[in-house]
């Protein structure tokens, strides 16, 4: 029963998977969740609000003039209740409504009411899915917050294939919980992360560089934000999108990300480097493209600085965290890294293990501390990786070391 308590407004409108809204609706009411549906009026055409009144074992909302009895709007009474406001499906029309601020009905108009989170589940064919204003709209959503549970790609019901399908419930059904059971822990924290790759450029073309999506960093930033935290991203030029709802600051070379570090250590209270700093770069920087005239071609190569351990001289109450990439010897190595910074803690990764380091969706870590204390994590998402870092950063907060 672990949704016990949470009250979630379950949104319906009328895309043809609207079947597997009942299926949700079901099992939020199984994992002890109280439901309250709001059809919209094509919804009806599919399926019966009757439907959604026996599982929720709530009323169905359909119209705003026509509710009950009480003197407080229905709408309103529901969205000051609401822990969740989750639309499943979204179609094109909701997207566009809410991203324009458009109440012209039930649904819409309690979607403009709710101070909760909102999380919506697009389901449509694939050229309205891709229709660039239906991409705006989302994107307006996503900059104001909105958790989108992208379409699955698949056969569609008008015959196409593509993206958008409406995701399985059992993706939906897990967001929906991580949103409702993420603890607001870090709530006037300010946190930064750093994420994603260096370039040391050789000339104006070329550069020196390494793996890093920059996915691990991101997670780190969208789950502080998750849990209330200020966030400053300052990120390498990393391939994944970017989170919602934390500043970023984009950066290029080693030199560049110390600097923007620098800039904001002293108002910060957590720091998570999952960046791959570029330890090297050139001693001489062309201003014009190196010419190829020789056989051969020796670079010499100059330290950077290493930002971690910089911070590490310099930190006063922060707590420090990072990252030790490594391909052997990964503990004792990850040890050394943890002392040599003067780190709270290290998260170690073997790089060369099959679902951790770069690139991938997952991570396999290590957590070491300061006093010598060693977790072992399982093959996890980095978006858990990312909480369970956080997890230690807030019980560290909470015992004052
Ligand atoms: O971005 P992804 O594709 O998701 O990949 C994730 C990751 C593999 C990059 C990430 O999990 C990771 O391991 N990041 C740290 C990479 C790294 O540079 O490790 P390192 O062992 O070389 O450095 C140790 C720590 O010192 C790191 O926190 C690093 O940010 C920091 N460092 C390193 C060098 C340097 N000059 N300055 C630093 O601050």
């Amino acid at each position: 029963m672990e949704l016990q308590n949470q009250e979630i407004i379950l949104g319906v409108t009328g895309g043809i998977a609207i079947h597997k809204s009942l299926d949700l609706a079901s099992q939020l009411v199984k994992r002890g969740a109280s439901v309250h549906v709001v059809m919209t009026e094509h919804a009806t055409r599919l399926v019966q609000p009757m439907q959604f009144q026996v599982i929720s074992r709530n009323p169905v909302l359909l119209d705003l003039f026509n509710s009950g009895s009480d003197w407080k709007p229905v709408h309103i009474d529901l969205a000051d209740r609401a822990n969740l406001l989750a639309i499943v499906p979204a179609t094109a029309n909701i997207v566009g409504k809410m991203a324009n601020g458009i109440a012209d009905d039930a649904l819409s108009t309690v979607a403009v009411s709710v101070h909760c989170p909102i999380l919506i589940a697009p389901a449509m064919n694939g050229y309205m899915y891709q229709n660039p204003f239906v991409q705006a709209n989302l994107q307006k959503l996503r900059e104001h917050d909105i958790e989108i549970v992208e379409p699955a790609s698949g056969a569609l019901a008008c015959g196409y294939e593509g993206v958008g399908r409406l995701n399985e419930v059992d993706v939906i059904l897990e967001r929906m919980t991580q949103i409702l059971t993420t603890p607001k822990d870090l709530q006037g924290k300010r946190v930064v992360v750093t994420a994603g790759p260096t370039r040391e450029y050789l000339d104006p073309v070329r550069f020196i560089s390494n793996r890093s999506s920059g996915k691990m960093g991101y997670a780190v930033a969208e789950a502080a934000h998750r849990r209330g935290a200020t966030v400053i991203l300052i990120s390498g030029p990393a391939t994944a999108e970017p989170p919602t709802g934390v500043e970023l600051r984009n950066v290029e070379t080693a030199l560049e990300m110390q600097e923007a570090i620098l800039d904001v250590f002293d108002q910060t209270d957590i720091v998570v480097m999952a960046a791959a700093v570029a330890d090297y770069r050139p001693q001489a920087f062309s201003h014009q493209k190196i010419k190829k005239t020789t056989d051969q071609l020796t670079i010499p190569l100059e330290k950077n600085p290493d930002i971690a351990q910089s911070l590490g001289q310099r930190k006063a109450h922060q707590i420090t965290v990072g990252f030790a990439a490594e391909t052997s010897d990964l503990l004792e190595n990850a040890q050394r890294k943890l002392v040599a910074k003067n780190l709270d803690l290290i998260a170690a990764n073997d790089v060369l293990a099959e679902g951790a380091g770069f690139e991938g969706d997952t991570n396999i870590v290590t957590l070491i501390d300061h006093a010598g204390n060693c977790q072992q994590l399982p093959l996890l998402s980095k978006r858990d990786v990312a909480h369970r870092i956080l997890d230690r950063v807030v019980a560290m907060m909470q015992s004052g070391n």
